[in-house]
């Protein structure tokens, strides 16, 4: 199932993930996984059938037509199985309801063949984050 999550401790386990998987292995610090604007985006968490925490996203409304996707994680040892996929997809759905014409994102260069099987196009090369980890500006039209 994929939601929001609800309660402190699923708000703890949502932001964990996101630390392990994208900021962790780059000794970065706890905290550095969250933005200050967390309150305003939505959020979608992967809930396995023993309700256990196993990936993770988030949706920014840009303009009226435009929204971006940030933070897309799956926890380690769960890649590969179809998780980011079946997240991607809730978040597109909704987009749709919310009148979204276009998604766009910054991928790291590791998930580009992700996105582009999503259907998502490679616009041009954006940041290095962390002095090493390049991205890449993506968009899709719904
Ligand atoms: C990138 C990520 C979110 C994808 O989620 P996932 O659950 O592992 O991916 P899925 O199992 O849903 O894969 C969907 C499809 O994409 C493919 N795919 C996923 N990651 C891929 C990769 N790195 N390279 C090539 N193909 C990949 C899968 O083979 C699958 O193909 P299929 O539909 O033909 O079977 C996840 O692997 C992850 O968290 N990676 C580390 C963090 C990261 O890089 N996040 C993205 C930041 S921009």
């Amino acid at each position: 199932m994929i939601r929001s999550p609800q309660n402190a401790t699923e708000w703890d386990a949502y932001y964990d993930l996101r630390y392990n998987v994208l900021r962790a292995p780059w000794g970065q610090a706890k905290g550095s996984e969250q933005t200050s604007d967390e309150a305003q985006q939505q959020h979608f968490a992967y809930f396995d059938d023993a309700d256990e925490l196993l990936g993770v996203g988030r949706l920014d409304q840009v303009d009226a037509q435009t929204a971006q996707i940030r933070f897309m994680a799956v926890a380690e040892n769960q890649q590969g199985k179809g998780i980011g996929k079946a997240i991607m997809e809730e978040i597109e759905g909704i987009s749709k309801e919310k009148g979204i014409q276009k998604i766009i994102l910054h991928a790291r260069e590791i998930a580009l063949p992700f996105y582009q099987k999503r259907g998502y196009h490679l616009v041009e090369k954006s940041h290095l984050l962390f002095g090493e980890i390049q991205h890449f500006l993506m968009q899709k039209h719904l």
